[in-house]
């Protein structure tokens, strides 16, 4: 156990010498090894997973396309189950903690997970998923959920999870784009102590599209709509399939996942993961930063609808060996210490979630967990959004005690794997800072024209060959986008993050924020664009604004303008314009505020000055507004806000 508090050196916090001797890594050394030549580094990770044939190149790049380990057949479940069974059979891969406190929570041992995938792998193969063919996933944080995916993984067939609390439209857009054929769901699922009922949804999602078949886990037992030969019960599909399934052998540039996200435009883009290159990220993340041993614990609260769930829920603990957590329900219910009691219940030795998360818990105030001692944490992660100062030094003293290093970690859906942070055996760890490029990945910053940035300017971040092996290969169907969006800022031979950020001195790298339309609600991505397309569903709203505003817990919250042609109340408006973003995308997008308007501002060209609403909200100065085509809109913007 580690009682010592981390050493500080001015505004920077290292290790203690007895956590350095017990890390995986401990010393900087690995940083110029791996600089010296990134591929090679890679290529020696690689050799300590399991592949069923070498690759025989390990990086081609013929920009803006690239691939790692060509050649390369693997499948990733040898490398999650089988090769776990050898010395770790009986050993807990994960327990799930269901949402309601009196259900008694499940252990899947490493051997009871493997035959759970081998028996749906099978069952999915007798409904006539073949490799290649997309399988939707909407299932809560459950068991079954980790099962689907890598069942889907087993046989080759590509997992399109997509997050339970989407809306059956959000669904129903995935499965279309993907043109899946199965679909896996629940008849419904806990949320604050009510049910929902998942089933209806899903229901409702495939309406329209190509799904001909859908699996069902019971998990609520409420009553749910059946149509006969389409629906098929988990328990009674798996029942008496086999405990074995053959791996099917995978290039490793074959696509293992697709989830999609915000772009910069209205519409979500499915982002498209391979198999070869993401395992190896994955393990190795996984493993080093979180630093995980075989005495380890690891609780990442994210849900498997988003990335952070599906690499650190899913599949790096796996590869890593580890045992970790999964929760089905809300943090703060029905107890606004819940987290704090799984950490103590379970014993969790590293616990990773997110600034908004870390604020939430700030608020409900230090006293709530004042009897809890958090002894067995040795690390702490934070993702999602920069974490600023506040936060991290409340979640340093009250939650680490100041004896565990923060890692806060900078990636994206699209880099498939943590990219930025420092290493908790090697450090520093400096508040409100994310920390250097993990081993073996060249990051810059640079201004407009692509000028390399010196410490303390901010500007572009980019990511510079070889890349990461777990960064997206495209935007599913759709080249122009995956080009545009990533490949057209610099040229096709740097990634653009879409990020800004800045270097201090020691290199350590802070991340400001978006340069895109995308916002950051509670951590969720979602675009503004996507926001105004789901209002202009309402009849009669003829127009809309959606800009991201400050939050004290949520990190940023959209605020609506919208301009109607009905003379309606305005409290009905409001009721109306979010129902309307409940059901096309979910609760999670839902607005602080919607203002109805009589016009927007706009310039001679028509485009709408998002940022002029921002400031009027906000209250900042706005500027010049010479360019606008109707300045009289923003005095009246005004008069309404300030009503
Ligand atoms: O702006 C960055 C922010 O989240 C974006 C990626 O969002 P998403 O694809 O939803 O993935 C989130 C989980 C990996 C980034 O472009 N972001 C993510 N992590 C951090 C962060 N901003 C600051 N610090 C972080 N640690």
């Amino acid at each position: 156990m580690n009682k010592s508090k981390l050493i500080k050196k001015g505004n920077l916090y290292y290790p203690t010498k007895e956590f350095k001797k017990r890390a995986l890594l401990n010393s900087s050394k690995i940083y110029l090894e791996a600089a010296k030549n990134p591929i090679k580094f890679w290529e020696k990770l690689a050799k300590e997973l399991f592949w069923q044939k070498k690759w025989k190149k390990a990086f081609l790049h013929n920009p803006p396309y690239f691939k790692w380990f060509v050649g390369g057949k693997l499948n990733i479940t040898e490398n999650c189950l089988d090769r776990n069974l050898e010395k770790k059979k009986n050993k807990v891969a994960f327990i799930w903690e269901p949402e309601p406190t009196g259900e008694r929570e499940r252990y899947f041992t490493y051997y009871d997970l493997y035959r759970e995938v081998n028996k749906l792998a099978n069952a999915l193969k007798k409904l006539g998923v073949k490799k290649g063919d997309r399988v939707g996933i909407y299932l809560p944080m459950i068991p079954e959920v980790i099962i689907s995916m890598l069942a889907c993984a087993r046989i080759g067939a590509i997992h399109v999870v997509v997050f339970s609390a989407f809306s059956s439209q959000a669904l129903n857009i995935r499965l279309q784009d993907t043109k899946a054929k199965i679909l896996i769901t629940s008849d419904g699922y806990y949320r604050r102590g009510k049910v929902i009922n998942l089933k209806q949804n899903a229901d409702k999602g495939v309406n329209g599209t190509e799904v001909k078949k859908i699996i069902v886990v019971r998990r609520t037992g409420n009553e749910v709509f059946w149509q006969k030969n389409r629906d098929f019960w988990w328990e009674e599909l798996v029942k008496n399939e086999k405990d074995f399934c053959p791996p099917a052998t995978m290039d490793s540039e074959d696509t293992l996942f697709i989830l999609y996200t915000s772009g910069s435009t209205g519409k979500p883009k499915g982002v498209v993961h391979t198999s070869g290159g993401y395992m190896v990220q994955a393990n190795f993340t996984a493993k080093w930063i979180f630093d995980l041993k075989e005495d380890d614990i690891f609780w990442s609260m994210a849900d498997v609808g988003w990335v952070t769930g599906h690499t650190y829920s899913c599949y790096g603990p796996l590869l890593a060996g580890t045992t970790f957590v999964i929760f089905e329900g809300a943090p703060d219910w029905p107890a606004p210490d819940r987290w704090a009691q799984i950490i103590e219940k379970y014993g969790v030795t590293t616990f990773y979630t997110a600034p908004t998360a870390i604020r939430m818990f700030e608020k409900y105030g230090a006293d709530l967990i004042k009897k809890y001692k958090f002894d067995t944490l040795q690390i702490l992660g934070s993702v999602g959004e920069p974490i600023d100062t506040a936060a991290w030094k409340w979640y340093f003293k009250k939650v680490g005690k100041e004896r565990c290093p923060i890692v806060d970690t900078w990636w994206q859906t699209e880099t498939g794997g943590i990219l930025i942070t420092s290493l908790p055996g090697i450090g520093p760890f400096k508040p409100a800072f994310t920390g250097i490029p993990f081993p073996g990945l060249k990051f810059d910053i640079l201004d407009d024209k692509g000028k390399s940035l010196p410490a303390g300017k901010e500007g572009n971040l980019v990511l510079l060959p070889p890349f990461a092996p777990s960064l997206l290969r495209g935007v599913y169907k759709n080249p122009k986008k995956y080009l545009k969006t990533y490949w057209s800022e610099y040229g096709n031979k740097i990634y653009f993050t879409s990020d800004t950020a800045y270097k201090d001195k020691n290199g350590l790298i802070r991340i400001v924020g978006r340069v895109d339309d995308v916002i950051k609600v509670a951590g969720h991505r979602i675009t503004t664009g996507e926001l105004e397309n789901a209002i202009a569903q309402h009849p009669d709203i003829t127009e809309s604004a959606v800009v991201g505003v400050h939050d004290e817990i949520k990190g940023e919250v959209p605020v609506a303008f919208v301009v109607s042609k009905e003379k309606k109340k305005e409290k009905d408006i409001e009721k109306e314009v979010k129902e309307e973003i409940r059901k096309v995308i979910g609760p999670i997008a839902l607005p602080k505020k919607v203002y109805v308007v009589p016009d927007l501002p706009k310039t001679r060209s028509g485009k709408i000055m998002r940022r002029i609403l921002r400031k009027l909200f906000t209250g900042e100065e706005l500027g010049d507004l010479s360019t606008l085509a109707n300045p009289e809109s923003v005095k009246k913007i005004k008069e309404i806000i300030a009503k």
